[in-house]
């Protein structure tokens, strides 16, 4: 999200202010820190980040932070940085036009509806597009600070995603990921007939349109119209995130998630069985307060039975303006650190044999890196790193590809056809 947030101010800025990329900061006329702010780490490092720019740019050059702790730290990111020159919240991306000329600036307020944007055409992969669905979040997660950042949930109109997804198609784009907080509540505040399901049909039905897909949904608005459409779809890539967070049904209480160990098991299960050759990734996270041993026995069991294909694990981290944050019975971080090395140890007993397994399968492939020595990479539709022999011809091709062989995280094979 955040990298398509900085395509749309990329866009805004080239086409209005006649501003070009570097990759050289000491050339640069405007220096822009995009931020997130779901844990802590990130926003301590933004501010070593911008005071080494700050030494290293050109005389007036400006610095720019945007994103959520953009929108969550305001004009204290000024007081603490005076040499920043504007802030722009999350929600307010749409400005950035007009905020670099205006020194001192700070917009940030979330009430802004900032879902019509521009969708200017800036886009960093000629073959994948990123298109937003929706902004913001209604859910209040106890741990999550995104609703303070990104504010209420707001689904962008129909028509404008499908005519956003025809004109990516004829510039030559094979695969598009919808994006947002909850992909599959689209539509709530719509017409009725529409939903993320209706989205998903509409879409695959765009000539040319070669794959699609989402990121994230909610484990919570997983019904059985979704899951089977999911399921049966050939546009749909065969991938699918479903954020666990724990998998005690206590604990997910208290992280109001909104579903139990038995709702999440029942959904993943059923999307094993139906979707053929599927990946499921997850996101984890370790020492929320109150996690008991017991509390984290039930997150390994859900990880031992559904093997997830990758894990995304986080240690609690405490964030301002969230219930959580005045738990009290907080979890020790030595504690928690063990936790976090048990779950990517766990995630290693399996990892190996998941892509072991892989071997013999024939798998679409959309190239679009290349390695050493004559090789190229792409994605198979279920999201695992191809690597075969090939040359910069075929970037942006899709092409099947025989798997002979596995390395760390990548399936290494053989071009059929
Ligand atoms: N601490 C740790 N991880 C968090 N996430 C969100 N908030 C926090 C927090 N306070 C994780 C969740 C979410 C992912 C994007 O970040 O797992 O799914
Ligand atoms: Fe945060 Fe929960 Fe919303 Fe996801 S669903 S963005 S974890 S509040």
């Amino acid at each position: 999200m955040n990298v398509r947030d900085s395509e749309h101010m990329i866009a805004e800025l080239k086409n209005k202010k006649d501003y070009e990329q570097t990759n050289n900061i000491e050339e640069a006329d405007l220096i822009m820190v995009n931020t997130c702010s779901v844990r802590d780490k990130p926003v301590q490092k933004l501010f070593s980040e911008i005071g080494h720019f700050n030494k290293i740019k050109k005389k007036d050059a400006k610095i720019g932070v945007c994103g959520c702790s953009a929108t969550h730290l305001g004009k204290d990111i000024i007081k603490r940085a005076p040499f920043v020159d504007f802030v722009l919240g999350a929600r307010n991306i749409s400005k950035i036009s007009n905020i670099i000329d205006r020194k001192g600036a700070v917009e940030i307020d979330i009430d802004h509806d900032d879902s019509s944007y521009m969708f200017d055409d800036y886009r960093s992969n000629p073959y994948k597009a990123f298109i937003n669905i929706m902004i913001g979040c209604d859910k209040s997660c106890a741990y999550c600070i995104v609703p303070f950042t990104r504010g209420d949930e707001i689904s962008i109109p129909l028509d404008i995603i499908i005519n956003e997804a025809k004109k990516v198609v004829r510039e030559g784009v094979k695969e598009i990921c919808l994006l947002g907080q909850n992909v599959n509540n689209y539509g709530k505040k719509l017409d009725k007939h529409i939903n993320f399901t209706y989205l998903l049909q509409k879409l695959s039905e765009i000539d040319g349109l070669k794959r699609i897909r989402f990121t994230s949904p909610h484990p919570l608005h997983m019904d059985d119209e979704f899951i089977e459409e999911f399921a049966k779809n050939p546009i749909i890539c065969s991938s699918i995130h479903m954020p666990l967070q724990s998998g005690s049904t206590s604990l997910l209480k208290s992280m109001r998630r909104g579903y139990s160990k038995k709702w999440f098991l029942d959904k993943a299960f059923k999307i094993r069985d139906l979707a053929k050759d599927v990946s499921i990734t997850t996101d984890v996270i370790v020492g929320f307060p109150g996690e008991s041993d017991e509390d984290f026995a039930d997150t390994l069991d859900v990880i031992d039975k559904i093997r997830f294909e990758q894990i995304f694990n986080f240690k609690y981290s405490k964030r301002p303006l969230t219930p959580a944050i005045d738990y009290d019975n907080q979890i020790d971080d030595k504690i928690s650190s063990q936790r976090l090395t048990r779950v990517i140890e766990k995630h290693k007993t399996y990892n190996f044999d998941i892509l072991k397994d892989k071997i013999g399968s024939d798998y679409e492939t959309l190239f679009d890196a290349i390695k050493p020595d004559g090789y190229i990479s792409g994605k198979s539709d279920n999201n695992f790193t191809v690597i075969t022999k090939g040359d910069a011809s075929l970037l942006g091709e899709i092409k099947t590809v025989h798997i002979k062989d596995r390395r760390k995280n990548s399936l290494i094979g053989n071009m059929l056809f």
